[in-house]
């Protein structure tokens, strides 16, 4: 069991023992095409399989920590406090693209991470190091696009952060040895997949309300196109004899319901429980294909674990 490296919006290490009860008593290769922070995977420690994202900063970091695991440790460490000052032998030391004054370290090391992929210094190594610097030390540790692509996190404040994570890269490059990285749609897996594997779909949620904006992952979104080639690619893994496990908000639903899948309510925090027919303002769903005879239950210890 193994810690996420970053924190990520909608991470899931709430929903851990909820996710595995609804697991197979057994299954082949592990796949995760919404990977964000991991959790699953992490906590899993599966053997094999595939992650993805859209995200290519983010796979660009899980690729690193899988392949150059020192290396990146190495470059971490050459990193200063977030509140000192600018180092002058780099770019944006005094002010940023747009002429405004940088206050401190954390700004300039935001603006070389979000001009890199066009300028004359992009490494993917740095890359990687520059997005767990950001992670460990911005407002929240999340990360978050503006419209254009730039991450725009505020500094946060904290005494003593720690943007090394020097045991947490060990064991994740070690979990991630033996598994294929994609920065591709989640649709990539339908070529992946075998009979008898596992793929755990975690997207977006759909917005519970115009107002909320859960969306904000990236510049790219996820609407409810997505959602609905989302439900369209469970339903067709279930008839290849794929399992499949998603969670999403209660806004989903009915649309998982119809596809034929499992559909439990978790987290329901809004205390309206009581009415079936608001299940929309649900907090959170899971479903799945996997029939509740066929499942291990969490805890339940299999012969091959004495
Ligand atoms: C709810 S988060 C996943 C959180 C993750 N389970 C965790 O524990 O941290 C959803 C992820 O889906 C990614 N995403 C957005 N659109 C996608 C798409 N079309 N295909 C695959 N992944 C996508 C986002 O970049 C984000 O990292």
């Amino acid at each position: 069991m193994v810690s996420p490296i970053l924190k990520w919006a909608g991470g899931k290490r709430q929903l851990l023992d909820e996710l595995k009860s609804r697991f197979p008593r057994s299954y082949s290769h592990f796949h995760e095409p919404c990977f964000g922070g991991g959790a699953l995977f992490f906590d899993l420690e599966p053997q094999n399989g595939s992650i993805n994202d859209t995200n290519s900063r983010l796979v660009n970091f899980y690729k690193q920590v899988r392949d150059r695991p020192d290396e990146l440790i190495e470059f971490s460490r050459t990193f200063e406090h977030p509140e000192s000052q600018p180092d002058p032998k780099r770019s944006f030391s005094e002010t940023n693209r747009k002429g405004k004054d940088i206050d401190n370290y954390y700004y300039q090391q935001r603006e070389l991470f979000n001009n890199r992929p066009y300028g004359d210094e992009y490494d993917e190594l740095e890359e990687a190091a520059l997005l767990l610097y950001l992670n460990r030390t911005c407002y929240n540790g999340l990360y978050r696009e503006n419209s254009s692509g730039g991450f725009n996190v505020p500094i946060g404040r904290y005494s003593d952060p720690d943007w090394v994570r020097e045991k947490e890269i060990r064991q994740a490059s070690r979990v991630l040895q033996n598994t294929d990285i994609y920065n591709s749609d989640f649709e990539y897996v339908r070529d992946q997949v075998e009979k008898g594997d596992l793929v755990y779909f975690d997207p977006p949620y759909e917005p519970m309300s115009p107002t909320a904006y859960f969306t904000d992952y990236s510049a790219d979104g996820f609407d409810q196109e997505d959602q609905q080639r989302l439900v369209d690619l469970a339903k067709e893994l279930d008839q290849r004899g794929v399992n499949v496990i998603l969670s999403n908000s209660g806004v989903m639903y009915d649309k998982y319901d119809e596809a034929g899948l499992y559909v439990e309510i978790e987290g329901a925090t809004r205390a309206i429980n009581s009415d079936a027919d608001n299940r929309d303002e649900v907090d959170e769903i899971i479903a799945t294909n996997v029939p509740p005879k066929q499942r291990k239950a969490v805890g339940q210890q299999g012969l091959s674990d004495f």
